[in-house]
Protein backbone atom coordinates (compact mmCIF):
# COMPACT_ATOMS: atom_id res chain seq x y z
CA UNK A 1 0.00 0.00 0.00
CA UNK A 2 1.45 3.65 -0.93
CA UNK A 3 2.96 5.47 2.31
CA UNK A 4 1.50 8.68 3.24
CA UNK A 5 3.19 11.36 5.32
CA UNK A 6 1.28 13.97 7.17
CA UNK A 7 2.56 16.82 8.85
CA UNK A 8 -0.38 18.58 11.37
CA UNK A 9 0.12 22.21 12.21
CA UNK A 10 2.41 21.77 15.26
CA UNK A 11 4.89 20.14 12.82
CA UNK A 12 4.87 16.79 14.30
CA UNK A 13 5.12 14.41 11.28
CA UNK A 14 3.27 10.66 10.83
CA UNK A 15 4.00 8.34 8.28
CA UNK A 16 1.47 5.52 7.73
CA UNK A 17 0.24 3.33 4.63
CA UNK A 18 -2.93 4.48 2.77
CA UNK A 19 -5.11 1.94 0.82
CA UNK A 20 -5.57 2.72 -2.81
CA UNK A 21 -9.00 4.18 -3.74
CA UNK A 22 -9.46 6.35 -0.44
CA UNK A 23 -9.00 10.11 -0.36
CA UNK A 24 -6.08 11.45 1.26
CA UNK A 25 -8.46 13.31 3.50
CA UNK A 26 -10.24 9.78 4.32
CA UNK A 27 -6.82 7.88 4.52
CA UNK A 28 -5.86 11.26 7.31
CA UNK A 29 -9.08 11.25 9.42
CA UNK A 30 -9.07 7.63 9.50
CA UNK A 31 -5.74 7.15 10.72
CA UNK A 32 -6.51 9.75 13.53
CA UNK A 33 -5.64 12.54 12.85
CA UNK A 34 -8.51 14.64 14.03
CA UNK A 35 -7.26 18.59 13.28
CA UNK A 36 -8.51 17.96 9.58
CA UNK A 37 -12.18 18.36 10.05
CA UNK A 38 -13.51 17.51 7.06
CA UNK A 39 -17.11 18.82 7.78
CA UNK A 40 -18.82 18.19 4.94
CA UNK A 41 -17.28 14.50 4.47
CA UNK A 42 -15.63 14.93 1.36
CA UNK A 43 -18.49 16.76 -0.61
CA UNK A 44 -15.92 19.35 -1.63
CA UNK A 45 -18.56 21.89 -0.29
CA UNK A 46 -16.56 23.04 2.81
CA UNK A 47 -12.42 23.42 2.54
CA UNK A 48 -11.61 22.09 5.70
CA UNK A 49 -9.51 19.30 4.29
CA UNK A 50 -7.21 21.93 3.30
CA UNK A 51 -3.33 20.63 2.62
CA UNK A 52 -0.32 21.91 1.12
CA UNK A 53 1.44 19.34 -0.80
CA UNK A 54 5.17 18.58 -1.09
CA UNK A 55 6.37 19.90 -4.35
CA UNK A 56 8.01 16.77 -5.70
CA UNK A 57 4.49 14.92 -5.85
CA UNK A 58 2.19 18.56 -6.84
CA UNK A 59 2.39 17.17 -10.68
CA UNK A 60 1.11 13.47 -9.80
CA UNK A 61 -2.21 14.97 -8.77
CA UNK A 62 -5.32 14.68 -10.49
CA UNK A 63 -6.21 18.23 -12.20
CA UNK A 64 -8.16 20.49 -10.08
CA UNK A 65 -11.77 20.82 -11.10
CA UNK A 66 -13.65 24.20 -10.70
CA UNK A 67 -15.09 24.09 -7.05
CA UNK A 68 -11.94 23.23 -5.67
CA UNK A 69 -10.27 26.05 -6.90
CA UNK A 70 -13.21 28.59 -6.04
CA UNK A 71 -13.18 27.05 -2.25
CA UNK A 72 -9.60 27.00 -2.18
CA UNK A 73 -10.04 30.71 -3.47
CA UNK A 74 -11.91 31.38 -0.43
CA UNK A 75 -9.03 30.13 1.92
CA UNK A 76 -6.85 33.28 3.65
CA UNK A 77 -4.30 30.88 3.89
CA UNK A 78 -4.15 29.82 0.17
CA UNK A 79 -0.76 28.54 -1.69
CA UNK A 80 0.25 27.60 -4.66
CA UNK A 81 0.67 23.53 -3.66
CA UNK A 82 -2.66 24.32 -2.06
CA UNK A 83 -5.51 21.49 -2.99
CA UNK A 84 -8.44 19.75 -0.99
CA UNK A 85 -7.56 16.13 0.42
CA UNK A 86 -10.67 14.87 -0.30
CA UNK A 87 -10.19 15.35 -4.04
CA UNK A 88 -7.13 13.81 -4.29
CA UNK A 89 -7.49 9.83 -4.13
CA UNK A 90 -4.60 7.61 -3.56
CA UNK A 91 -2.99 5.62 -5.62
CA UNK A 92 0.13 3.58 -6.44
CA UNK A 93 2.02 6.77 -8.17
CA UNK A 94 1.64 8.50 -4.99
CA UNK A 95 3.62 6.53 -3.09
CA UNK A 96 5.68 8.46 -0.43
CA UNK A 97 3.36 11.40 -0.61
CA UNK A 98 3.55 14.33 1.97
CA UNK A 99 0.77 16.75 2.79
CA UNK A 100 0.74 19.51 6.17
CA UNK A 101 -2.13 20.81 6.87
CA UNK A 102 -3.14 23.81 6.65
CA UNK A 103 -4.41 26.42 9.11
CA UNK A 104 -7.67 26.46 10.01
CA UNK A 105 -9.66 29.73 8.21
S1 LIG B 1 -13.95 17.50 3.17
FE1 LIG B 1 -15.11 19.25 2.67
S2 LIG B 1 -14.10 20.03 0.95
FE2 LIG B 1 -12.92 18.31 1.47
Amino acid sequence: MPQLTVVTRNGSEQTFEAENGFSVMEAIRDHGVDELLALCGGCCSCATCHVYVDDAFFDELPPMRGDENDLLDSSDHRQANSRLSCQIQISGKLDGLRVTIAPED
